[in-house]
């Protein structure tokens, strides 16, 4: 009671303006997910002699997923996780859909086969609505992630919801097992032992 108001500090309409703007622009083109440790580029660590090399996860922020890399046993890095579902679970927002090679939708549609989509895109389901995705980097998309082998077979590995085969981002990043041999794709790559 009688207090006098805070002084509030005088803030031109126009900068005000630009002030919820510069907000605005930073609360979409930063999204939740982009912790340090998701965004940091990937490193190999060094190689030690209390270590031996080990299989770690890290988030590739251009296909927006997690791959397996070969951790080389000290200086671990900061985009580094035990295991695809714990970096998975830190780094890809639950609700994120994009279409193959994480491109963008061009149009939403709600059940395969859509007609609503344009002429060249498809309607792919992710969740309840689906989106209108280049046919051409779909199909490639998906012939990439059902990889096949012309010398032996490809290098599975166990996931909380079943066998998948071993998709690596790079062959570079090493992640294959030993006696295995490591095929590039366009986006990803796989083992064929
Ligand atoms: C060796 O690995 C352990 C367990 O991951 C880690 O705590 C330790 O820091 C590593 N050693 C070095 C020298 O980085
Ligand atoms: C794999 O990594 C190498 C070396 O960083 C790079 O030159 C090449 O473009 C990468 N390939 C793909 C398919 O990303």
């Amino acid at each position: 009671m009688g207090e006098k108001n805070p002084p509030v500090p005088y803030v031109p309409q126009s900068k005000m303006f630009l002030w919820t703007a510069v907000v605005l622009i930073f609360a979409s083109a930063v999204p939740t997910f982009a912790q340090y440790e998701c965004t940091s580029e990937l490193t190999f660590g060094k190689a030690c002699s209390q270590n031996k090399t080990s299989t770690k996860w890290f988030f590739d922020s251009k296909l927006s997923f997690c791959y397996p890399y070969q951790f080389l046993g000290c200086d671990e890095g900061s985009n580094s996780f035990e295991s695809s579902d714990i970096c998975l679970e830190s780094c890809k927002p639950a609700d994120q859909f994009s279409c193959g090679g994480n491109t963008d939708a061009d149009g939403v549609c709600f059940s395969p086969g859509d007609s609503g989509c344009k002429k060249g895109t498809d309607c792919v389901m992710g969740g309840t609505i689906g989106f209108c995705c280049n046919k051409a980097t779909q199909d490639e998309w998906n012939k990439e992630h059902s990889p096949t082998c012309t010398k032996g077979s490809v290098v599975q590995f166990k996931q909380w919801f079943g066998i998948t085969p071993l998709i690596g981002r790079n062959c570079t990043h090493k992640f294959c097992p030993a006696g295995s041999t490591c095929i590039q794709g366009k986006w990803t790559a796989h083992c064929c032992q």
